[in-house]
């Protein structure tokens, strides 16, 4: 996979439809403070405080059951916190839904509709809005076509899941993600089911899309090498904590925990 196209925003919707900011507008900072979650007296996140700037790629590093889905799926408006707050480009997230969230998001298991061409998948989420805020039908077909020349997969509208690769698959459902122009990108584990080399491919990939498009984005991961290539900042997750939080080479030159060298180990 070549990741060689020009570095140029992509348009996007239209005044017209509804929106002033065109596919991908200013880019907004994510601000977590004291963020609690807990299920009956089982703490999940402890406290959570966490600033993100705008435009910037954070990582979530941390082992199966340090609360890294908890934290994006509170983000995302998934879930509601116990306790602490969320802010979104400096509003107030709690009394908004996921929709007014303006999120996008990619997860592992988060299958495309099967019965659905790509076109669909695509095109879903801004097909579902009522009227009044959904672009005309030529609109749509204009962003789903801009959205798989930027995934490097032109001319796949009419396939069907099934005909695709699980790269392929998680390309699409990347552009499912960024067709409703969020505010915000968060990405669960998006290559944990492909294999080694396909995720080496879309991990570089995935750096360029940040940079094309300038969203703030968390990408949630497992995989040590994985965050510490594609991040600007990792962020270590350890039982609903945060150990560390830095930039690669500063996490790896001086771990602040003990657990922390661990984990690199
Ligand atoms: N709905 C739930 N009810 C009770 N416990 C949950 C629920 N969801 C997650 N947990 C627990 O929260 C902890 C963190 O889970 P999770 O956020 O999925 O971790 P990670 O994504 O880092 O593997 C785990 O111990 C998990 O069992
Ligand atoms: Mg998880």
């Amino acid at each position: 996979m070549s990741c060689d196209v020009a570095a140029e925003p992509i348009p996007g919707l239209t005044p017209a439809h509804g929106r002033s900011a065109a596919g991908f507008g200013a880019a907004q900072g994510i601000s977590v403070g004291a963020l609690t979650k807990a299920y009956g007296a089982q703490v999940i996140l402890d406290r959570i405080d966490l600033d993100i700037a705008p435009g910037e790629l954070l990582a979530l590093l941390g082992p199966s059951g340090s609360g890294k889905t908890t934290l994006l799926r509170l983000l995302a408006g998934l879930d509601s916190a116990s306790g602490g707050a969320i802010r979104l480009g400096g509003e107030d997230a709690a009394g908004l839904s996921v929709q007014e969230r303006r999120v996008g998001f990619v997860f592992q298991s988060y299958a495309l509709f099967r019965h659905m061409t790509v076109f669909d998948n695509i095109a879903y989420g801004l097909a579902v809005r009522p009227r009044r805020l959904r672009p005309s039908k030529a609109a749509i077909a204009a962003r789903v076509s801009e959205l798989l020349d930027m995934m490097q997969l032109p001319g796949f509208e009419k396939r069907f899941p099934s005909q695709l690769s699980g790269g392929q698959r998680q390309r699409v459902a990347l552009a499912r993600a960024l067709a409703i122009a969020p505010r915000v990108l968060l990405l669960d584990e998006p290559f944990g089911a492909l294999d080694a080399k396909v995720r080496k491919d879309l991990r570089k990939w995935l750096r360029d899309i940040h940079d094309r498009t300038g969203l703030t984005t968390v990408f949630v991961t497992h995989d040590q090498a994985e965050a510490m290539e594609v991040a600007d900042r990792v962020a270590i997750l350890n039982g609903g904590r945060i150990e560390q939080i830095g930039a690669p080479g500063e996490i790896r030159e001086r771990p602040a925990t003990a657990f922390v060298r661990a984990f690199l180990d």
